[in-house]
């Protein structure tokens, strides 16, 4: 057996290089891939010139090609949206009503409802719209405000209670139990009252009555002689069990002695007309919409 440590096959050149007997060869790189190699060096410089590259501080090395994503993806938008701006400019123009009824009009207006209604309402109101405490439900035809086209476009144009639309849905109900309008006790006889009046059991029965005449004193102003509610005031109805800010006794007597006051923001500034009839015309599809008188 040869020795594994030993080369003498004089028929290579060597680098004159050898340890423990073992000589160096000198064999190049194949000429190809050097020639591959310097290749691709003039490629990467060449390549940094013309496009951007050197990391600055702030930005990058523009490149004299003067190519930028953010310009092509800003180009793209622009060439989007000038292709849909005569179907935007018609949902942002017909009456209301006339959207549900044409079919192209609304098959766009449900989609790009879609999208604006994850993109701006989603936080609140939920991704599939079913609401959470002190956010209504859409998906139902519980409304506080009213559930037509016009209703749903109103309440989305110009929000709920915000300070930044003087056109913003109002009403207020007064914190009864903070601003000392009923006494304890009374609070607990009209809380009995509106869970007997919701169809729930009431923690004292006997409460009931005498709940009934502070109801009558207090809150059919707002909630209706037979607690069905007002949507000119945003009044819940009280019969339905369908409770926005919960509907145990706790929650309750809560809602009546420190009042609520749900904000929901204007859109007028931030969504486009089309935006806001496409959102509107969403809502108005999700099932609890209703048809104008
Ligand atoms: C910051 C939270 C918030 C966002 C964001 C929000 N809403 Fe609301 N929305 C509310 C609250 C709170 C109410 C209930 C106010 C009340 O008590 O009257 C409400 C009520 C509504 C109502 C009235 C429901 C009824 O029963 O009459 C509609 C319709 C509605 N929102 C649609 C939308 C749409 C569409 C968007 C997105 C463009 C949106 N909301 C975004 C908080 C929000
Ligand atoms: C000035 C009108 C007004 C008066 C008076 C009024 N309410 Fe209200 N009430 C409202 C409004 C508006 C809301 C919705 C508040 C919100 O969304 O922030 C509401 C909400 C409620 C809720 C919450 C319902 C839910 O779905 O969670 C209860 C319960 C309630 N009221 C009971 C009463 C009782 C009981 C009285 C009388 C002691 C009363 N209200 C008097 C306007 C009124």
């Amino acid at each position: 057996m040869s020795d594994p440590k030993k080369n003498d096959d004089s028929d290579y050149e060597t680098t004159g290089h050898s340890w423990d007997g073992i000589k160096e060869y000198n064999k190049p790189l194949p000429r190809w891939w050097v020639t591959v190699f310097y290749i691709t060096i003039i490629w990467g410089i060449g390549y940094s010139i013309a496009y951007p590259a050197w990391p600055g501080i702030r930005t990058a090395t523009a490149g004299v090609m003067g190519w930028s994503t953010r310009a092509n993806v800003a180009a793209e938008i622009e060439a989007q949206e000038a292709a849909l701006a005569p179907i935007n400019d018609r949902l942002a123009s017909v009456e209301l009503s006339q959207i549900a009824t044409d079919p192209d009009l609304n098959g766009f207006a449900q989609n790009a409802g879609g999208a604006v209604f994850r993109t701006w309402c989603a936080q609140c109101h939920g991704s599939g719209a079913a609401g959470a405490k002190g956010y209504p439900n859409l998906l139902d035809d519980d409304w506080l405000w009213g559930g037509t086209m016009e209703d749903i476009h109103t309440t989305i144009t110009h929000g709920i209670r915000n300070t930044d639309d003087p056109d913003a849905r109002y009403s207020e109900m007064p914190a009864f139990g903070r601003d000392g309008l009923l006494e304890r006790e009374q609070i607990g006889q009209v809380v009995n009252y509106v869970l007997d009046l919701a169809g729930e059991a009431p923690q004292d029965p006997s409460q009931v009555s005498a709940g009934a005449t502070v109801f009558a004193d207090n809150c059919a102003a707002c909630h209706g002689e037979d607690g069905t509610g007002d949507r000119m005031q945003g009044a819940p109805n009280l019969t339905d069990a369908i409770w926005l800010y919960g509907g145990d006794y706790a929650s309750l007597h809560e809602t009546v002695t420190n009042a609520r006051f749900g904000v929901m923001p204007n859109w007028n500034t931030r969504l486009s007309e089309a935006e806001i009839r496409a959102v509107a015309s969403y809502v108005h599809g999700l099932g609890g919409g209703e048809m104008s008188e």
